[in-house]
C-alpha cells in the first residue's frame, strides 16, 4: 500500500478532530515548499467539506475531485489548477454534488492511482476530520503522514483515536487475502470492544500468531512501516508539548507505533485576520509567528522528511523554547521601535538618529 516514488514525497495531513488547522497547515506548507522552488501540488481530499481554496486565498473552487469521481473516465491530472505562486498547483475538492464524501471502494482506488500519476516533487493531501476508511486509506498513501493536534485534551484524544484506527486498518488490510484469520481478527476486535478493554497490537500479534504465525509476521512488518509525524498547532507555550508527551508513550505501548514530534505552530490571531482578508497566511504576513513556525516545518520537510528521524525526544521542545524566547525578544524590540516612532521621535530627531 505504501507508495513513495523516489523523486516524489506524498504528505497526507490528518488528525482526527475537526477545526484544528489541518487545512491552514496544508495550504501554507504547500505555499512555502513552492516558494522554496519545489514543484508542489496540493489536493483537497476533504470530500465532505472541501474548503482548502479559502486558505489558498482563492474565491471559489473549479472542477476537481468531485467532477473527476462523477465523470468516470477523465484523468485527475486534467483538473490541476495553476495558482499565482510559481511551482504550486491545486486540485479543488469540488464536492457540490451531494454525498460525494461517500465514495465506493473502486472509485477510491481509481482516485488513488490517479494521484500517483500527478507529476510533482511534493504532493500534499488535505484530509477531512474523523477516521473513515477513506481518510485512513488516503493517509496510508505514505508511511510518514502528518498528524495534527492542538494541546486540547479532546484534540489529543481524537488524534490517538485516529492513530489507533490507522493501525487497525493496516492490520485488517494485511489480512485481506486470508479470510479465516481476518475473521478471527474481527472477533478479537469485537470482544475487546464489548469489554471496553483497549486492545494492544502485542495482544493481536499473540492471538493471531497462535493460529497463524505467518499472518502475525505480516502484520508486524506492515505496522512497522508506519511512522507518522506529529505537528502541534495552536500552541501557546513550548510546554504545551509536555502535555502530549504521554500520548507518544501510549501509541508506543498500545499500538507499537512510533510518532516523530515534527513541528509546533503558535496560536496566532494573524491567522484569523488573514482568513478574514481572503489571503493565505504566508502572503498576508510572512513574518507573523504562525507563518514563521510553518516555514520552519517546510524547511524540515525539505531537509529531513525522507530520512529516518532519530532526534532526541527533547529536540522539538528545545527548538520551540528558543523560538519562543526569540518571539518574546522580537515583540519587546517592536514595541520599543513603536515607541520611538512616536511624536517624541519627530520632535527630537537627532536624539534618536
Ligand atoms: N495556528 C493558529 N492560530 C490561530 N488560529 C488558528 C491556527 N490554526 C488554525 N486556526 C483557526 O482554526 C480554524 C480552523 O482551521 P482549519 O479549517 O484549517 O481546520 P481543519 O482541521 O482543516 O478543520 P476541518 O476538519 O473542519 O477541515 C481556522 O479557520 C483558524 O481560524
Ligand atoms: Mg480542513
Amino acid at each position: 500500500m505504501t507508495i513513495i516514488r523516489q523523486e516524489r514525497t506524498i504528505i497526507p495531513v490528518a488528525g482526527g478532530k475537526g477545526g484544528i488547522g489541518k487545512s491552514l497547515l496544508t495550504a501554507n506548507l504547500a505555499i512555502s515548499l513552492a516558494s522554496m522552488g519545489h514543484k508542489t501540488v496540493v489536493v483537497d481530499l476533504d470530500l465532505g467539506g472541501s474548503n482548502l481554496h479559502t486558505f489558498l486565498g482563492l474565491s471559489g473552487e473549479g472542477p476537481g475531485i468531485g467532477t473527476f469521481m462523477h465523470t468516470g473516465k477523465s484523468r485527475l491530472e486534467t483538473y490541476l489548477t495553476a495558482t499565482h505562486w510559481r511551482n504550486l498547483s491545486f486540485i479543488p475538492g469540488d464536492c457540490n454534488i451531494p454525498f460525494t464524501g461517500n465514495i465506493h471502494h473502486q472509485t477510491k482506488l481509481r482516485l488513488m492511482r490517479n494521484l500517483l500519476d500527478i507529476p510533482c516533487r511534493y504532493l500534499l493531501l488535505d484530509l477531512g476530520a474523523g477516521s473513515s476508511h477513506n481518510t485512513l486509506d488516503f493517509f496510508r498513501m505514505s508511511d510518514r503522514g502528518m498528524v495534527v493536534t492542538t494541546p486540547e485534551a479532546a484534540s489529543v484524544q481524537n488524534m490517538l483515536g485516529f492513530l489507533s484506527n490507522l493501525i487497525f486498518r493496516v492490520i485488517e488490510r494485511a489480512l485481506r487475502n486470508n479470510p479465516p484469520t481476518h475473521k478471527a481478527l474481527r472477533q478479537l476486535l469485537r470482544l475487546h470492544g464489548e469489554r471496553h478493554v483497549p486492545l494492544s497490537v502485542e495482544t493481536i500479534l499473540e492471538e493471531i500468531g497462535a493460529i497463524d504465525a505467518r499472518s502475525a509476521s505480516n502484520i508486524k512488518k506492515a505496522c512497522l512501516r508506519y511512522r507518522p509525524r506529529l505537528v502541534l498547532n495552536m500552541g501557546r507555550h513550548p510546554d504545551d508539548l509536555l502535555r502530549i508527551e504521554g500520548s507518544f508513550a501510549a501509541t508506543r505501548r498500545l499500538l507499537s507505533l512510533y510518532t516523530d514530534p515534527f513541528g509546533f505552530v503558535f496560536d496566532d490571531p494573524t491567522v484569523r485576520e488573514s482568513i478574514d482578508h481572503g489571503m493565505p497566511l504566508m502572503e498576508f504576513d510572512p513574518d507573523c509567528t504562525a507563518a514563521k513556525s510553518i516555514a520552519h516545518i517546510a524547511q524540515r520537510i525539505v531537509y529531513v522528511w525522507d530520512k529516518t528521524l532519530n532526534e532526541p525526544d527533547q529536540a522539538l521542545l528545545n527548538h520551540t523554547r528558543k523560538f519562543y524566547e526569540f518571539i518574546q525578544k522580537d515583540t519587546r524590540q517592536r514595541s520599543m521601535r513603536d515607541m520611538l516612532s512616536s511624536p517624541m521621535r519627530n520632535l527630537f530627531p537627532n536624539l534618536f538618529s
